[in-house]
This record gives C-alpha cells, structure tokens and sequence, in this order.
C-alpha cells in the first residue's frame, strides 16, 4: 500500500508540474500553487517511503483533500481569484484524472495513519505495487503528455515584421464598384430541428440558399446570436479578396456572441459554391453552420430547372440528409425539361475521409461542371457513382426521360481504415447508418439492389470530356515553384490530449511550414497522400488545375477545382496560378482530420496578418 499511494502521489505531482507553464502565462499566482502543490507531493511521497510516521500521513492526507476541495470549487462556483473570478471553469481530462489519483490516495493516506504500525519489510516486497504500477504510469504519461502539449496559446501566421514592408491582410478588400448589390443577413443561432438541437443560420439546416447572378456584389451580414463565437468562409468563390476570407485567427478574429459583421465580395464567376463557419470549423459545421452558394451566369439559369442538393449530415441522426431530408427528397420536373442539379457535399465523413459517391438514375447525363467550375465538352454518362470529397461540387445537367422519375442515390465508398481509426470513427458515432435519395418528376421509379450499386463503375475525372485548344501547352508551361505537399499520420500529444495526429510534411497545424509565393507565379504542389485515407485537399481563394495522377497525365478535359480529393496512397500534381494576394489556407477538408492537424497556410510574400490564432484570442480556425 505505500509504494502505491507514493506513487499516485507522484503521478499527481507530474499533471501539476505539466500546467505550471500554462498557468504561469494565464495568471502567476496559479502557476505558483501548482509549483507549491507538486513540490509537497514529491517530498510527501518520498516521505511516505523514507519515514512515514502517523502526523505526516494524516498532513498528507489533508492537504491532498484540500487540494480536491478547491479544485471543487473552482469547477462549481468558480475562484474568486485567477484570470475570470466568480466563474467555474470546464472540467477536463486532466484535472478529472489528477483529482481521481489525489481522491484514492487521500485515502490511502488516512488509511496508512490509522493502521498498527507493522515493522519495516524487506524491499522486496515493492513488487507488490506491479499490477497498480502499469495503470497509473500509464495514465500518468498521457495525461502529463495532454497537458503538456495544450492548444497552441498565440500564433500568427504571417506576422509584420519591423523594418519589412508588408501589407497588411485587412487592406485586402473588395474594391468598389457599381455592381447590383445583393444583400442578405445570416442570423447564426441555435435551433431546435427535430428532436435535436442544431447550430443553424436562419433557424434551418443546410442555412439559406444564396442565388446570385454573376457579377453582383454580395453584402452578408452575419449576425451571431450563438452562445460562442463564429465566422463564414465563402468556400471555392474564385477571386474572393483574402480580408472576406472568414479564417477566423487569419483573415480575422471570430464574432463574438451578440455582435455581427460584414462580408462584401463580387461573385464574378458562375457556378456551385457554399458557404460554412470557420471559426472551431470542425465542431460548428457539424452542428449545421453551412449552406449552398449558387451563381448564376449571365443571362440566368440555362436548364429549365434549376436546383441544387446539398449532402450533409442529419441533425437528429447519424445518417446522410439531402436539403434537411433524411427520406426522399422530392423535386418537380415534367418530360423532356432540362435540368440542373447541383450537388454540393457537406458531409463530414468518419476517420476514413471517404467520399459520398452519389449515383443518377433515370437518365443519361453530363457532368458539366466540378468545383463550380465548367468541364470541356463533357459527353453523356450511363449510372456511375459519382465520387465527392466532403467540400467538392458536381453540376449534372440531364433531360427528363418521357416516363419516369429521374432519381439520385447516394452511396459511399470507404478508405482503407485500421482496427483503431474504426475505434475512433465509432467514438465520434459509428459508421453512417442511412443515406437519403432524390426523385425528380413522377412515375415509375428505378430501383437499385445495395449491391448492384456497389458494382457500378467510379466516374474518373482524369478521362472525361475533351482536352481543350491550348490546353496541353498551358500544362506543360514551367512553374515558377514546385512543392511538396505530403500527408502522414502518426499517434502523438496535440490540443491537450492523445491524438492521432495529421500532418503535413511532418508537421501539425499551425507549425507546418507554410508556402510562400509571389504574386504572378505558377505554382505547382506535389500532392503525396502516404496514409490509407481520403484528404480533400482544400485551397483558399485559388483555383488547382489537375496535371497528374500517380504520375499520369490527366487525358480528358482540363479540371479545375478548389478542393483535391486525393485517395490512399495516390499521389497528385496540381498547379495554381498566384493571383490572388493573401494569406490562405490550405487543408484537407476531413473536419477530423483538421482538427488533428492537417492544415497549414500559403503565404504571399509581403502580405501580413495582424489576426492570430489560439487560446489567447480564441481563434480555432479548424
Ligand atoms: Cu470549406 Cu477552409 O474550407
Ligand atoms: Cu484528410
């Protein structure tokens, strides 16, 4: 029993001396105390050891008490002192763990006291403390891993720098013009949908429509009324000024509850974008902050129907929704119209990153634009599924058939996942249970067994369409700048507890080095995916052009999009022309696989933030 509790004692001592640091930079006072605290259990436990005797037992156990006390009460009513008095703070891994190793061995402690004393044993006997040996260290080293390696507290990922030029991200505006204005106001705010709550813009989920015409000028006002604070990022529009970027830490600071604030660009080309929260991106767009963004060319739509279907996750299940639907979508269209559809892919998938592959049945159809961004003389497909990496968006423009329903089903295809990434992937909810279909028009509908769906083929960007006039010569032209851009994995501490860490070129967000370019240049990244998962490759503000797949040259029409879906272990060549200065992001669009790390930012050279990310502001750009 002794080796024991001096060894509880110890690991406590080891979580206090890991949030010294932190606690020093929020508020001395605490950072001393935990100094203090860990200071006294290291002799305590030597003590227990050395010379235990009845008053030093019956101190320790004391004192471990009071220490359990205020942590109580610093986690109920709140201190009154420290960085916020008078408010409780949030109970963590951490600090549940080092009060559950102060609660046991304050009775331990007691215990020790009050028993006969025995004549000292022969040490030997220390075996005995084995079987608690291996769950407290075990415990120990990650919690003291967890806190010593917090959320970063400040960083900047393009600070000025004195006596070097720069000009300053916010100056990145929309200049003025005098395009029709189109305003609209997102009211950012919880709701109840269902039976579950949601974090929705205008009380739905997906939020509001925006259908512009090309060259309007978009005036949104989002105003929070969250309980935390937000943003909006205008995903894949071409040309967005980098200061209406909605990075919250980069472009700038989150809006706080109760507050509100402007976003003005021009929409200057047509085609399927959408728009989400930037701000803690992983939790928020889960809870339902996103919707589609649709320009339209000038002179309108030109199919007959226009519609658009956005995949996403339903709020009260874990199940794929189209528009808010869990069941069957229903649209109208009669015989021989045309028309549109736009998918847009909102779902977060699980650790695999796997893409939604939704299929089109009824009729034959073109995919006439990705990402928003038209295909050259794409010719009509049978029933393929279609593969969508959460964020990418597919026009299919087809006729309606003289009988019959046209119907979207939406199936998925998995990576190659590992017995833990499962075990992670059922934490955050298990393996997505229902998928949701659209009919288009009346009649007889098609059907398709799970299995047969399975068998179709994949569609593949690399061949379809015509190469365009010119095209091959704008391939080959030389970058000014390759980069490598690889994507690992490994176990490790990040944000405050164990992860499975998702890097880029070894490093985790915000340490990945950035890339930085110069206004003009042509850039091309050398995409290297060495895990067994999907990353949606996501560029901020610039349009990737498509050169290679595992080396292979793509034949069919030139593709163009702002979002990369690059499969286990394939390796793509993109480039992207730098004319749009700023400070981007960069990231696989896999919410988890963000959140863990896989970010990281394209700088142009000259250009600073004054925005930073982390605790201290409360920036969480992923
Ligand atoms: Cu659609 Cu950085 O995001
Ligand atoms: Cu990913």
């Amino acid at each position: 029993m002794p080796y024991t509790t001096a060894l509880l004692v110890l690991g406590s001592a080891a979580i206090h001396f890991a949030v010294v640091p932190e606690h020093l930079r929020e508020y001395v006072p605490f950072g001393l105390f935990f100094i203090a605290a860990g200071t006294a259990q290291v002799a305590l436990a030597t003590a227990i050891l050395v010379a235990p005797n009845r008053r030093l037992l019956l101190a320790g156990s004391a004192g471990t008490a009071a220490i359990i006390a205020l942590w109580a009460v610093s986690r109920t009513t709140g201190l009154p002192i420290g960085p916020s008095p008078g408010r409780p703070e949030a109970i963590g891994f951490n600090d549940l763990v080092c009060t559950t190793m102060e609660g046991i061995s304050a009775l331990l402690l007691a215990r020790l006291a009050t028993r006969t004393p025995r004549p000292p044993r022969p040490l030997w006997t220390a075996v005995k403390v084995i079987p608690a040996l291996v769950p407290i260290t075990v415990l120990t080293t990650v919690t003291v891993g967890g806190a010593s390696n917090q959320m970063v507290y400040s960083f900047n990922a393009s600070p000025i720098i004195p006596d070097r030029p720069s000009t300053n991200l916010q100056l990145l505006t929309e200049a003025p013009g005098s395009q029709p204005v189109k305003s609209f106001t997102l009211t950012a705010e919880v709701s109840r949908l269902g039976n579950a709550a949601a974090w929705a813009y205008n009380g739905t989920v997906p939020g509001p429509q925006l259908r512009v015409n090309q060259g309007d000028r978009l005036k949104v006002t989002l105003v929070n009324h969250l309980p935390v604070s937000t943003t909006i990022h205008w995903h894949g529009v071409p040309g967005l000024p980098a200061a209406e970027d909605g990075v919250a830490g980069v472009t700038q600071d989150a809006i706080q509850p109760g507050r509100s604030y402007t976003y003005e660009f021009v929409a200057e080309e047509p085609g399927t974008y959408w728009y989400h929260s930037h701000q803690d991106t992983g939790t928020q767009l889960t809870m339902g902050l996103y919707g589609a963004l649709v320009v339209e060319p000038v002179g309108g739509a030109t199919e007959t129907r226009d519609y658009t279907v956005v995949l996403h996750k339903a709020v009260d299940a874990n199940a794929v929704a189209v528009n808010g639907t869990t069941g069957d979508l229903h649209l109208d269209a009669g015989p021989g119209e045309t028309v549109r559809l736009r998918i847009v892919n909102a779902f977060a998938p699980g650790m695999d990153g796997g893409p939604e592959t939704p299929v089109l049945l009824g009729a034959p159809y073109r995919i006439t634009a990705l990402d928003g961004r038209d295909l050259n003389h794409p010719q009509p497909l049978g029933p393929e599924r279609l593969p969508l990496g959460m964020g990418q968006r597919a026009d299919l423009v087809f006729t309606m058939p003289a009988t019959g329903v046209v119907r979207l089903v939406d199936a998925a295809e998995q990576g190659q996942t590992t017995g833990i990434q499962n075990a992670i992937t059922s934490f955050f909810g298990g393996p997505t249970q229902r998928r949701a279909t659209v009919t288009i028009g009346s009649g007889a509908i098609p059907t398709i067994s799970p299995a047969e769906l399975n068998r179709l083929p994949l569609f593949d960007l690399t061949r379809y369409g015509q190469p365009a006039e010119g095209a091959t010569a704008g391939a080959a032209a030389r970058p000014d700048a390759t980069f490598s851009v690889v994507l690992d994995e490994h176990a490790g501490f990040h944000d405050g507890r164990i992860e499975l860490l998702h890097t880029i070129n070894g490093q985790v967000s915000p340490y990945v080095p950035p890339i930085t370019v110069r206004e003009g240049q042509l850039i091309r990244l050398h995409i290297v995916n060495q895990t067994g998962e999907y990353h949606p490759i996501h560029l901020h503000g610039h349009t990737l052009t498509l050169l290679d797949r595992n080396g292979a040259r793509i034949q069919g029409s030139p593709v163009h999009l702002d979002t990369v879906l690059v499969a286990p272990h394939e390796t793509w060549d993109v480039t992207f022309r730098a004319d749009n200065p700023g400070i981007w992001m960069m990231h696989c669009h896999v919410l988890l696989h963000a959140s863990m790390g896989m970010s990281m930012t394209v700088n142009y050279a000259g250009v600073s933030t004054p925005y930073e990310m982390g605790s201290r502001s409360g920036n969480m750009p992923e």
